[in-house]
């Protein structure tokens, strides 16, 4: 087999951790026997001091022609003044739209080594494991009409049958892979969109009877997710609403260092870590590669179909914070503080030694 992966390290620590996941990647290449071709292509800050622009239109070529987008984090307080449509968040925006990236998955699951790291206690978090949900190309962040003048500023939330339909027809076929439990996130209370949000996905949930359904407030659902995180399988939300929810989720982790991400669509797909470009740390060798490896679990997963190489991706990560290494970011009392570099090559260890150990067992039956 042989992928087409666009790459699109982008700004700050994007680069480093856009080049450990590859690292990764490329070990899982080896031993599954696959080629994958890299190209690669600037987004954000850096495309927009070479070109003016923080999308080229070559750079959206290239994901139109991949078999699956690999993005490491753009922005940084350089490019924080630019007008709206310049920004490098801009060209994330436009590249979810180009690309008709309409579902975003992001997972909030305890790393067991992690549990004392959370801000939150070890009996709320045990045995949590959810994914957030979120539409993508819809909702506020896109609506017309929008701007701003001296006097007024104004955004639109509005959502289409077809917008909601689709995505609440993935929550369900989640949630049938899962704990068959989806939680669908609005605020019907107040907003009409959210009425409508709410009268669809319970039509289509006609056609998942299996699937248990409830409706939260979004705020509700706020507290809720630090309150008593178990109880959520599927978090369905829409565009505004799963940003905020997936940041709160992220603390579940311990640190935004470690949460993955997936954004797809009918046709294209898209990983990337959901920190950001950490402009502070960058070039120092610092930053956490973990989310980073772990988004390239899940384009094996969502994308190559190679479910078996993404559990051992996992696997590695697991065994490498339970042998007690640490970025910064995560770094507690008693373990050692690691490089980027360092922690790589860590997974990528274990990696090898779990793939290695998995194959054994089967040949030895
Ligand atoms: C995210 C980010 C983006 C968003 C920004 C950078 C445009 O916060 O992916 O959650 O709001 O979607
Ligand atoms: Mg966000």
């Amino acid at each position: 087999m042989r992928y087409k992966i666009a790459l699109l390290p982008g700004d700050g620590i994007g680069k480093e951790v856009t080049y450990a996941a590859v690292q990764v990647m490329q070990a899982v290449a080896e031993s599954f026997n696959i080629t994958l071709e890299f190209k690669e292509q600037l987004i954000g800050g850096c495309s927009y001091d070479k070109h003016q622009s923080p999308l080229t239109d070559e750079t959206i070529q290239a994901c139109y022609d991949s078999d699956a987008v690999f993005l490491g984090a753009v922005g940084g307080p350089k490019w924080e003044k630019l007008p709206h449509h310049l920004k490098p968040e801009a060209a994330l925006l436009k590249l979810r739209k180009s690309l008709g990236l309409y579902a975003n998955i992001r997972p909030a699951k305890i790393y067991d080594a992690l549990i004392d790291s959370s801000t939150l206690k070890k009996e709320v978090l045990d045995g949590t494991d959810f994914i957030v949900l979120r539409e993508l190309t819809g909702g506020i962040y896109f609506g017309e009409p929008r701007g701003f003048d001296d006097k007024r500023g104004f955004n639109t939330m509005v959502y289409s049958r077809e917008e909601v339909e689709r995505i609440a027809r993935m929550a369900f076929k989640f949630a049938g892979d899962r704990n068959k439990k989806v939680t669908s996130v609005d605020k019907a209370n107040v907003l009409e969109v959210s009425q409508f949000w709410r009268n669809i996905v319970h039509e289509v949930h006609k056609d998942y009877p299996d699937i248990l359904l409830t409706d939260m407030y979004v705020d509700n659902a706020a507290m809720q997710i630090v309150h008593n995180p178990k109880q959520f399988d599927v978090l369905l939300t829409s565009n505004l609403f799963g940003d905020i929810l997936s940041d709160i989720a992220g603390m579940i982790t311990g640190s935004l260092g470690m949460l993955p991400s997936a954004s797809i669509g009918s046709k294209y797909a898209l990983y990337e870590p959901v920190h950001g470009s950490a402009p502070d740390i960058a070039g120092k060798g610092k930053a956490n590669p973990l989310a980073a490896i772990s988004s390239a679990a899940m384009m094996f997963n969502y994308s190559f179909q190679m479910q078996k190489a993404a559990e051992i991706i996992e696997m590695a990560i697991e065994r490498t914070l339970a042998n007690g290494y640490r970025t910064a970011d995560i770094f507690s009392e008693g373990c050692e503080l690691v490089s980027t570099e360092k922690m790589t090559n860590q997974v990528i260890g274990n990696y090898t030694d779990i793939f290695n150990e998995q194959a054994l067992g089967v040949f030895t039956l």
